[in-house]
């Protein structure tokens, strides 16, 4: 058993930030299940938000959180990261990260936030408040942490480490992990006073997605597993633009395009937004993209149409180097040519439910970033508060575990990971085809628009689907694949149950008018 004071699950935002502020007080293990910083930190485009210009207000940033959040917000919650996004911009700052500034700026931008940092604008926000790395803002975050956690003698970094299934005592403490070493394909255990989960997101549930291979929802599915209380699961944002194409997989193209003027129309040049919302192109993200599931289901067409051949190839170019570069090498130039897109799974609003501290409902186990369900968020995410939101928390959940850290025992030696008499299975078919029928089931089923007829059909495949799976993964021996594919089952369920509870559409929850049986 490798033991630390600290063990995280994760190395996105949140996982890095919380290493950082806890490791001058302990030993630190950060396990990753790829390498390091792989997830959605990495790919986060529009930027984080915060009330840096004066023309700003938390109020103002507050009342726009709570309006997506659709009445759901936990309104504490959303004052304190509000309150706190100024300290966050601050640590990020100091850690080196280089937001966007405008033409004129000083040279102090601690100083005088209002005078340098070129603000975006996204849906739902009344006013620009996205700091920005051009269109690269979490790769450029993520590289700062990385940096700063690679130069910090108290923290090991573990990759290709994919996490098993948390340790739970009797008194329902955590007591750490096991995990399955991807280079070996052996089980390892770590044992550690505090266990911080970091996991990130859990876009591979749908069949069109806009995160990266690594969010099978792992988080959710170790923590529901280990009996934690999870919240809020129904909510699940899908991006209205991501590329459609069929050679480059899970491109987002930033609704920041849209803050920038980027219009949406039909393929056959129709502009279709005035007839959805006042707000046209930046409503918010879950108005947007019903306006686009509803015009693909009645022309029939596989996209729509993002325009912003306004714009000069110079300002796209500069304002969006990364988007610009990966079009251009599929032969779409934006400054002339629409981007097609559609709809795809981005971000889950809930998650394992934590409190004011960050802490979940078993003892020592805290979670952060998009694994974790604090309350801001609603029934609806506020686009770019979540960024903000794995600092804020991040670091109350650093100082809360550096106050109870005293108090903790380590684990004394903990069972092996015992996985019985498994063989290795001669065939992969069963893995692979119930893979792909989980996708294909969550997003014909239990997508944009929802009904109850399909939900409990989700519901009963599913439920067919894990006893299925269950039963193999007692007689085989674990595989990432096999180990993913448990998880994205869980979480799907997770994900059904809840949205079969709600009865009436509220935020991302959007029920249509059941067909009558
Ligand atoms: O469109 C975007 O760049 C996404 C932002 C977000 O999910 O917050």
């Amino acid at each position: 058993m490798l033991k630390s004071d600290f063990l995280i699950i994760g190395s996105g935002i949140a996982g890095l930030t919380y290493g950082l502020d806890v490791c001058k007080y302990g030993k630190v293990t950060i396990l990753c299940k790829d390498e390091p910083g792989e997830g959605n930190t990495t790919y986060a485009q529009g930027g984080i938000a915060a009330v840096t210009s004066c023309n700003d207000s938390i109020e103002s940033h507050v009342n726009d959180t709570l309006t997506a959040g659709a009445g759901l917000c936990d309104k504490t919650v959303v004052q304190t990261v509000i309150e706190e996004s100024g300290s966050a911009i601050n640590f990020l700052l100091d850690l080196g990260v280089n937001f966007d500034l405008t033409k004129n700026s000083g040279k102090d931008k601690k100083q005088d936030f209002s005078q340098n940092f070129s603000l975006g604008k996204e849906g739902g926000h009344s006013e620009r408040r996205i700091l920005h790395a051009g269109d690269q803002t979490g790769r450029e975050i993520q590289n700062a942490l990385l940096k700063k956690v690679r130069a910090e003698k108290n923290i090991t970094i573990v990759p290709m480490r994919m996490a098993i299934d948390l340790i739970i005592n009797s008194n329902n403490e955590c007591l750490g992990v096991y995990c399955l070493n991807l280079n070996t394909n052996e089980a390892e255990t770590y044992g550690a006073k505090i266990t911080y989960l970091a996991t990130g997101g859990l876009g591979k549930v749908y069949l069109y997605t806009s995160n990266p291979d690594v969010a099978t929802g792992d988080g959710i599915a170790i923590a529901k597993r280990a009996g934690a209380l999870i919240k809020d699961m129904e909510f699940i944002q899908f991006h209205p633009t991501c590329l459609y194409s069929p050679v480059a997989k899970n491109f987002l193209i930033t609704e920041a395009i849209r803050g920038e003027g980027a219009i949406l129309k039909t393929v056959s040049g129709a502009r279709f937004m005035d007839g959805y919302h006042p707000l046209k192109e930046l409503a918010p993200r879950d108005i947007v993209a019903r306006a686009i599931d509803h015009q693909l289901k009645i022309s029939g067409e596989d996209y729509v149409l993002l325009d912003i051949t306004d714009k000069s190839e110079e300002y796209l170019k500069e304002r969006f180097p990364n988007i610009f570069k990966v079009l251009m090498n599929l032969g779409i130039n934006i400054s002339k040519d629409g981007i097609p897109v559609v709809p795809a799974a981005h971000y889950s609003c809930g998650g394992v439910a934590v409190d004011k501290y960050g802490l979940t409902s078993i003892k020592n186990l805290y979670a952060g970033g998009e694994v974790s369900r604090t309350g801001l968020h609603g029934a609806n995410r506020l686009a770019s508060n979540s960024l903000l939101e794995a600092v804020v928390y991040a670091r109350i959940s650093a100082a809360h575990s550096l106050e109870k850290i005293e108090s903790i025992k380590a684990p004394d030696a903990l069972p092996e990971w015992d996985h019985l008499d498994t063989d290795n299975s001669y065939e992969q078919v069963l893995v692979t085809h119930s893979w792909d029928e989980v996708r294909r089931t969550m997003w014909n089923l239990v997508g944009i628009v929802r009904n109850t007829k399909r939900l409990e059909s989700a519901h009963r495949r599913l439920l067919f689907i894990k006893e299925e799976i269950n039963q193999y993964y007692w007689k085989y021996r674990i595989t990432k694949d096999l180990l993913e594919l448990r998880n994205i089952i869980d979480t799907s369920l997770e994900i059904v149950e809840a949205a079969l509870l709600r009865k009436e559409s509220v935020g991302l929850h959007y029920l249509e008018s059941d067909i009558k049986k």
